[in-house]
């Protein structure tokens, strides 16, 4: 473990000989060259501060020429609060709505039929549909194990409402669902008032593309569907003119960097009429009264914008927008799903000298139905698995920004990493405490690893950064 990693800046020979068989096995790379040329153009901060950046699944990154642009656009106009109608207002709203439009044009989302309800990202899109959700005794919510805890949360609300939370379980080791289990479930769904179907398009755990066919399949069964498309939206096409969940959650850092902060719900106007919202604010309403002690709700997205809008980020939402048109979401695709396939053939074949597998993949093996996110186990000769932390450690050391633990998705880890609901609630029951820390978790799970490492993969991913990730695995491996 003591050779340092040649870094893709210095251009090493391996790299060279390694890309030129990859160029061979996969000849569709050439037709996204163009991307490098965008990273050296717009990205070039990556390779001068010598980053090897495999986190785009925890967030993307942004152009120079969108944080130039955006300045530009600040810097020539005087935006004033969206909620009048003076002259700054509404210019500020000119750009809130032009954004919007353009929010819908991207998912090719018919504006008759859906509403754009700007969120801080998408966990808050995805609390706005669970506290509005109108959950009664005898109602359910279906969610898959594979799910970000933003989307478990969900199951707090229709808790307290008195309706039932099903967890669909996932298979290891592809982490694909079983759909026997989903069909079973779907159809108890149909006897219910009301039923929410939560599920990611895109794992953020394992990479897994869940079927966007559920979403017709649910509602053909009566079932609301909520689509967490936080993972999946930055290197996949979602066509809500093909496909037509009742929701959509996404947060836009996570396609092209910045801004941060801005999300969207996105949501069929019909679904929206379902929702009860369990407050109001200000932008909420037509109309309230202190006196009389009423108040009505404003039509559509206004009813679910609290207080006034990040507007002046909207315009950099739209400028990211434009961005990813220009670069093109296909080819970015096309360059992801070839990197992953050479990253996780490359790490597969990765052997002890003994024979013994380096890595243990969780996630499928082959690049259909899964995106970016290769998610991963480290295990000595002996079989012992190398604690996740120690690989963040030693990348770190490199300049290597990866992700350890589970990511939010405690379900997809669970069934993973083999831990069963019986050691959990042994866990749990021992703890006396309110809270407990994830260090004390990871103590309570002993023996087994409660986490594992995520390397994922975006849009200016190059040759060099997974080749990188490589030879740094290659450390691990005993003679
Ligand atoms: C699949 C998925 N859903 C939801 C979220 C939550 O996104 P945010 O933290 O931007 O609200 C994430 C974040 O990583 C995610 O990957």
């Amino acid at each position: 473990m003591s050779q340092s990693v040649a870094h893709p800046a210095a251009g090493s020979s391996s790299c060279d000989a390694d890309f030129a068989t990859f160029l061979k096995e996969h000849p569709a790379f050439e037709q996204t060259r163009a991307l490098d040329e965008l990273r050296a153009k717009e990205f070039s901060r990556l390779d001068r501060l010598r980053h090897v950046y495999l986190d785009y699944t925890g967030g993307g990154l942004y152009g120079d020429c969108q944080v130039r642009s955006h300045a530009e656009f600040l810097l020539d106009r005087v935006l004033g609060n969206p909620h009048s109608s003076n002259p700054t207002s509404r210019d500020t709203t000119e750009a809130c709505e032009m954004c919007r439009r353009h929010v819908l044009d991207f998912f090719n989302a018919s504006p008759a039929e859906y509403a754009v309800i700007f969120t801080a990202n998408a966990s808050h899109a995805l609390k706005l549909v669970g506290e509005s959700y109108p959950f009664e005794e005898g109602d359910r919510l279906l969610l898959t194990f594979d799910n970000h805890n933003s989307v478990n949360g969900i199951r707090e609300f229709d808790r307290a409402h008195g309706a039932q939370t099903t967890y669909i379980p996932v298979v290891p080791p592809d982490m694909r669902i079983d759909e026997q289990a989903l069909d079973e479930q779907l159809e108890l769904a149909r006897s219910c008032n009301n039923a929410l179907f939560a599920y990611p398009a895109q794992s953020n755990f394992s990479g897994v593309q869940h079927p966007l066919e559920w979403i017709e399949r649910a509602q053909t069964h009566g079932c609301d569907v909520l689509l967490d498309a936080a993972a999946f939206v930055p290197t996949n096409r979602l066509d809500l003119g093909r496909w037509r969940p009742d929701f959509v959650a996404l947060s836009f850092y996570k396609m092209f960097g910045y801004p941060t902060g801005v999300g969207a719900l996105i949501a069929r106007r019909k679904a929206l009429e379902k929702l009860h919202r369990p407050w109001f604010a200000g932008g909420t309403i037509s109309v309230a009264s202190v006196q009389a002690d009423t108040h009505y709700l404003a039509a559509g997205e206004a009813a679910f914008e609290d207080g006034t809008l990040d507007y002046s980020n909207l315009p950099a939402v739209d400028l990211g927008l434009t961005f990813i048109e220009e670069v093109g979401l296909e080819r970015i695709h096309e360059r992801v799903s070839l990197l992953t396939e050479w990253l996780i053939d490359q790490l597969l074949a990765l052997r002890h000298g003994n024979g013994a597998p380096l890595i243990r993949l969780y996630g499928p093996k082959g690049c259909e139905g899964r995106g970016g996110a290769v998610t991963i186990n480290f295990f000595r000769a002996s079989g012992e698995v190398i604690d996740h932390d120690l690989i963040e450690e030693e990348a770190t050391k490199e300049r290597i920004s990866l992700r350890t633990g589970c990511f939010c998705n405690p379900g997809a880890g669970e069934m993973a990493l083999g831990i069963s609901r019986n050691e959990l609630v042994t866990c749990f029951s021992q703890s006396t405490a309110d809270r407990m820390t994830y260090d004390a978790f990871r103590r309570c799970i002993d023996g087994k690893s409660t986490g594992a490492v995520r390397v994922s993969v975006g849009m200016v991913s190059n040759f060099a950064d997974v080749h990188t990730f490589v030879q740094f695995a290659r450390r691990f491996l005993e003679p």
